[in-house]
């Protein structure tokens, strides 16, 4: 490879998780190699086994391993020339974050410096960064850009937070490095193919999956969280961002990683925010029949609004979501028909020997 072609073998932590597995169907479908690596604490092997059913291609390894584990990582670097990481691995539910935090601060901050040690004892320098519109906190209505200060409110969201100072600190010390910081907003839906989609183990947190739970009979209704807020229909307004378009970023990113080294920060988002009330509408226009709901109290830590300025990056690298809730919910409303009960049952993926 040379210093100015994009990477060709890309180690993807967490790439059976929900978005990690859109992103290695993406990145199989534009010629990358890929390199797996998930501990399966919030995802099961048998997705990587639909991935290459999607591509049409064998993904090149899948590890299961914790990232912390950097005897582990150091064999999987070992074994593969990896040019550059895409890392998704990280504990994300916010309630969680907030009953478990030395967890969530080992996974995401412990488990991402002991990737950076491993990159580096390898002479890998470029990666691509999960972060998150959370470390915004309650920055109050309107379109926030990367400029809005980080205020995070929880665990998860400063771990986040934390991870993004690491990164800039060693992105100014170190010359070598490359980073680019995605902060997404609310990544939602599924593949078209409805093959791959959201199946958190256990309650749903997020809104999207439940509703779709919801929608197939697993669930009664769907609580909406406060009918309160200071928006046009009283509940709160979120920025959801398809799956696909995501990803689609992400694989512009490791085109971008070549433009020179240091870290860059970028919101992903659409732009526009609806309201829990429009995301129910919007799913029974999708599923052609009402969602039932009721309107529960406030979920403690929600804010009213939180919407993306993503035009840096739209400036940037012409990246424009394509996709519209609609969409959204149509595609996260197949994955669900197609998969009543998610991922179980289905054909299982051995992993690389280690
Ligand atoms: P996910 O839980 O579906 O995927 C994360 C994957 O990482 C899972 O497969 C999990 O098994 C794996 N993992 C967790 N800890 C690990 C460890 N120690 N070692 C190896 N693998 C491990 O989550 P997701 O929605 O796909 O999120 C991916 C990334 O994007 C995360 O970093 C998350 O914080 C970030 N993010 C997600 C959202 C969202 O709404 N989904 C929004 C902003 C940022
Ligand atoms: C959306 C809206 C809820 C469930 C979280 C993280 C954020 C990012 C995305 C990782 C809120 C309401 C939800 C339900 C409801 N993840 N809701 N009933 O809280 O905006 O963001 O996921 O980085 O960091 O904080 O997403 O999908 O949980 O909630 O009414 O059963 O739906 O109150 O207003 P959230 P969400």
């Amino acid at each position: 490879m040379t210093p100015t072609s994009p990477p060709s073998t890309v180690l993807v932590t967490g790439g059976a998780g929900f978005i990690g597995s859109h992103a290695c169907v993406e990145l199989l479908d534009h010629g990358y190699e890929v390199i797996v690596v998930d501990d399966y604490s919030n995802s099961t092997p048998q997705v990587l086994t639909r991935v290459e059913r999607i591509a049409g291609r064998f993904v090149g390894a899948v590890y299961e391993l914790d990232i912390r584990d950097r005897r582990a990582l150091s064999a999987v670097f070992d074994r593969h020339s990896v040019d550059a990481v895409v890392h998704f691995a990280a504990h994300k539910a916010v309630g969680g974050s907030t009953r478990m935090p030395v967890e969530y601060y080992d996974t995401n901050v412990g488990g991402t410096t002991a990737l950076l040690r491993t990159m580096h004892e390898h002479g890998v320098h470029q990666l691509v960064f999960s972060s998150s519109c959370s470390i915004y906190g309650d920055a109050g209505p309107g379109p926030l850009d990367e400029a809005t200060p980080a205020r995070p409110t929880n665990p998860y969201a400063a771990s986040k937070w934390i991870c993004e100072q690491i990164l800039a600190d060693v992105c100014h010390r170190c010359p070598e490095y490359t980073v680019l910081c995605l902060r997404y907003f609310n990544p939602a839906g599924a593949h078209p193919s409805g093959l791959l989609g959201e199946d958190p183990h256990g309650t749903p947190d997020n809104l999207m999956p439940y509703v779709a739970q919801v929608a197939i009979g697993r669930r009664k209704r769907v609580h909406v969280f406060g009918a309160d807020y200071p928006t046009p229909d009283g509940t709160a307004i979120r920025d959801y961002l398809h799956v696909m378009d995501t990803v689609e970023a992400h694989r512009v990113a490791l085109d971008h990683l070549a433009d020179g080294p240091g870290m860059r920060v970028y919101n992903l988002g659409v732009g526009k925010g609806s309201s829990v009330l429009d995301v129910v509408t919007a799913f029974s226009e999708a599923c052609g029949r009402p969602i039932p709901y009721e309107v529960a109290a406030r979920r403690p830590g929600d804010v009213a609004e939180l919407v993306a300025d993503a035009t840096a990056v739209a400036r940037a690298w012409g990246w424009r979501p394509i996709r519209d809730l609609a969409d959204t919910c149509r595609d996260a409303w197949r994955f669900q028909q197609l998969n009543p009960h998610g991922y179980a049952g289905s054909a299982r993926r051995p992993n690389t020997k280690a």
